[in-house]
Parts: C-alpha cells; sequence; structure tokens
C-alpha cells in the first residue's frame, strides 16, 4: 500500500488528537483512501509530557527545521498556532514543496494571503478545515458542497469557550470568571483566553469564511469585532424577560453592493435554532441563493473534534496526491483571478434593532429626555421597562428600538450619556430578529 508521509508540528491538544486518530482509526481511513497516511515525525519542545498517547520514540524530535526539510514528509501539519514560528515554519515547507495543513486561525486570517499564494505558486495544498469550527466540515461545505451558490448571509458561532461562557452564564448563573477557568480546564481556550473572550478568534474564522464564502481577499482589520467580557449577570436576566437569548455571533451579508462583517454579542430569538446551540458547541447558518437556509452544527473545540478536520484535510491532500491532481480546488474555493475586492461596510452604517440599558435617577421627566433624543435621532422605541424603583441612587431602564441606524444610536448615547441623571455608561447589544 502505498505511504503519504506526514511530518506534525506541535504536539498539543490538536496535534494529540490528530496522531489518536491516525492511530486509533487507520483501517477506515487506509479503506477510504486506499493508502496509509504515516507518521513520519512529531516535533515539539516538550517531548516529555504524557500526553495520553503513545508514540514510538523514534518519531519525536525537538528539529522542527529537520522535519520541514525532510524529502521523504509530504505533508506538514502546523499545529504549533500563533504567528511565529508557525509563519516561517508554513512558508518553508511550501518552499520545500511540501503540502501543509494548518488548524492556525489567526495566522491565515492575517497572513493567509501571503501563505495561499506562495502555495499556489509552488504547486501545492494548504488544508484548513480545523481552523473554523472545530470538527465541523464549515470549509469544505462552502467550498465544495455549495459551489453553486452565492452566499447571501452567514451567521456562525464560532467560539467554544464564549458559547460555554454565555451558556453558563445564562442557564445556570455562574459568574465570568468561574465559568472561563472551565471552558480553560476543558481545553477550549486558546492560549490567551483574550482572543476567545474579546472576539477575536471569532473574527479571525469569519475572516477566513468571507474570503472563501464571497472570493474577498483576507482582510482581517475590516472585521468590527466586540467580545463578551462587559456581558453582565443583569442585562442576561433582561434580556430572557423580553424573549431573547445572548449569543457572540459572526454576521455577514451580502447586499449585492456591500458586505456587512461584524463579530459582537447578539440578542436572537430565544426559539430560534443558533439561539439551542449552547455549551461549546459551534453552528454556522447560512444562507445560499440556491440552497437556502442551511446550517451546519457540532464541536467547535477540543481535541478529538478538531483532530478530525486536520485528518480530513490530509486525506484530501493525499487522495489529490494519490491522482496527480493537485490544486483541483483552490485553497479559498476561488482561482486566483475569481477573487475581488468588495466593499466591507462599516459598523456605523448598521440598521439593525436594539437593546439599552440606561442606569438613571428614579424620578419624574427621566424617561422623557431620554426618549426625547432617541427621537430626535430619529431611533423609534418598540417596547420599554423601567425595573425596579430606587429613589436615591439608579434604576435600569431597559429599551428595545424598533430597527434604527448605528451611526445615530451612537450620537443620540453619547448625548444621553452625558444628562447628570443618567448614572452610567449605557449598556447597548445589537438585536437580530428574523421572526
Ligand atoms: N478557542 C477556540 C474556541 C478553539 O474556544 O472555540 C477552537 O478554535
Amino acid at each position: 500500500m502505498k505511504k503519504i508521509n506526514i511530518g506534525l508540528l506541535g504536539f498539543g491538544t490538536v496535534g494529540c488528537g490528530m496522531v489518536k486518530i491516525l492511530l486509533e482509526n487507520r483501517e477506515v481511513i487506509e479503506s477510504r483512501l486506499g493508502a496509509s497516511l504515516a507518521l513520519k515525525w512529531v516535533a515539539d519542545l516538550d517531548l516529555e509530557r504524557d500526553r495520553g498517547v503513545i508514540v514510538d520514540a523514534s518519531l519525536l524530535t525537538t528539529d522542527a527545521e529537520m522535519v520541514i526539510d525532510d524529502p521523504e514528509v509530504d505533508i506538514v501539519a502546523e499545529l504549533i498556532g500563533g504567528y511565529e514560528p508557525a509563519k516561517s515554519f508554513i512558508l518553508r515547507a511550501i518552499e520545500n514543496g511540501k503540502h501543509v495543513v494548518t488548524a492556525n486561525k489567526a495566522l491565515l486570517a492575517v497572513h493567509g494571503h501571503e501563505i495561499f499564494s506562495a502555495a499556489s505558486q509552488r504547486g501545492v495544498e494548504v488544508g484548513f478545515e480545523a481552523s473554523v469550527g472545530g470538527g465541523i466540515p464549515l470549509i469544505r461545505s462552502i467550498k465544495e458542497g455549495l459551489v453553486a451558490n452565492h452566499i447571501q448571509s452567514l451567521f456562525g458561532i464560532l467560539n467554544g469557550t464564549a458559547n460555554y461562557i454565555l451558556t453558563k452564564m445564562t442557564d445556570q448563573r455562574i459568574p465570568f470568571s468561574e465559568v472561563l477557568k472551565e471552558a480553560q480546564a476543558l481545553g477550549y481556550a486558546e492560549a490567551d483566553p483574550t482572543f476567545d473572550i474579546e472576539g477575536i478568534d471569532t473574527a479571525h474564522k469569519l475572516t477566513i469564511l468571507l474570503a472563501i464564502a464571497y472570493g474577498v481577499p483576507i482582510d482581517f482589520d475590516a472585521v468590527y469585532t466586540e467580545g463578551i467580557s462587559k456581558v453582565t449577570p443583569l442585562d442576561i436576566k433582561f434580556i430572557k424577560e423580553f424573549g431573547y437569548r445572548i449569543k457572540l455571533l459572526a454576521i455577514s451579508k451580502d447586499d449585492g453592493e456591500a458586505v456587512e462583517a461584524r463579530v459582537h454579542p447578539t440578542l436572537i430569538p430565544d426559539d430560534s435554532m443558533l439561539a439551542n446551540v449552547n455549551e461549546a458547541y459551534n453552528a454556522l447558518y447560512m444562507k445560499g441563493d440556491a440552497v437556502g437556509n442551511v446550517m451546519l452544527y457540532g464541536a467547535g473545540a477540543g481535541m478529538m473534534p478538531t483532530g478530525s478536520a486536520v485528518v480530513s484535510d490530509l486525506v484530501d491532500v493525499a487522495r489529490n496526491i494519490l491522482r496527480g491532481a493537485v490544486g483541483r480546488v483552490p485553497s479559498v474555493g476561488y482561482q486566483p483571478a475569481g477573487t475581488k475586492a468588495r466593499r466591507i461596510k462599516s459598523i456605523e452604517e448598521l440598521k439593525t434593532e436594539y437593546y439599552f440599558r440606561f442606569s438613571a435617577e428614579d424620578r419624574p421627566g427621566v424617561l422623557s429626555k431620554i426618549s426625547g433624543i432617541l427621537g430626535k435621532h430619529q431611533i423609534s422605541i418598540k417596547s420599554v421597562h423601567q425595573k425596579g424603583r430606587d429613589l436615591v441612587g439608579a434604576v435600569p431602564i431597559v429599551t428595545i428600538t424598533h430597527e434604527a441606524k448605528e451611526a445615530a444610536v451612537r450620537m443620540a448615547l453619547s448625548e444621553i450619556d452625558q444628562f447628570e441623571v443618567v448614572k452610567d455608561k449605557t449598556v447597548l447589544i445589537r438585536i437580530e430578529d428574523w421572526r
């Protein structure tokens, strides 16, 4: 049986998942591929730690460059994460004519153009199924399964850690910091959990999805990003009362003229399918012009699910090698000549419904002052509730608006927050209500 040699860089959580799957599912993989995926090297700086997977000691090395330069290695799996040395290793592997498989969304979201161009010029493949949605085959579904469609919109829950935190805060009222520790212990979180909490990891993933959905050049800076660190138990309580659930959503819509690209905490109807994607699960809800709505759901993080996606790329590349069909599907799903820049809308252009929580003194005339400013900026109120009564301090006044313009909302809130009767910065959460 023909052998395809794999050199693994990074024996961490995902690397372990990949190795375990290659060992435990060898038979089924071989019966599907008609060749064997042979682990030639496993490179990591730490070779001592017990990872619960037994690898022949002769495969272990601390010398990543030796792996990349080994002429017998066909595919380099970069599972180190981060920008450097991962980027240099990938570019060197490409230069050496090796195919690359990576889970590194941060790297692709920022340096993807350079990496994909280098690969296309050298005639090698870059597989990155594991970079978005963990074990869910999102990338391949868009690139191949939905190839016939213009993608019109996508809504994604793409960070397991953030979803886990919001789920526990909503359903069990566990404080933010405690849930974060649990998510880290379960192996969901990034090395720097700020990426999970502040929406950066989700924005990395959305950047990659934009490229494969619309054929736009990779541009991480164009994605508006807000995280979940300011979500309070008080807001979660009110949100539930209004019939919503809060999710950290990656949102993109194409209106033909320009594309929206934003990541922020979002209120969605609590009976919608996405609202029921909980714990560390991820989902992507998309609309294609031919297919209609499609939702993909599954484990978005963790050793084995992400390992499953990595191995799917290894098999894909191996199939192409065996058939001499490398480059059959372009890395980002579009031919280089078919990629075109689109205008990405700024957040000020957004039109949506809003949840506001004002903290204001509880006395006559306060509400009319607030609603007067909203009215002046053409922001129409759908419902308003004052929660409780406090004659000394401030009370929360929760307001849901009809569709309004973000630029107007920002101006109105900055005026309102300057009133003496308003005691704290107003909380703003955007709503996507498709009921
Ligand atoms: N930290 C990521 C998450 C891992 O929590 O979803 C998968 O990309």
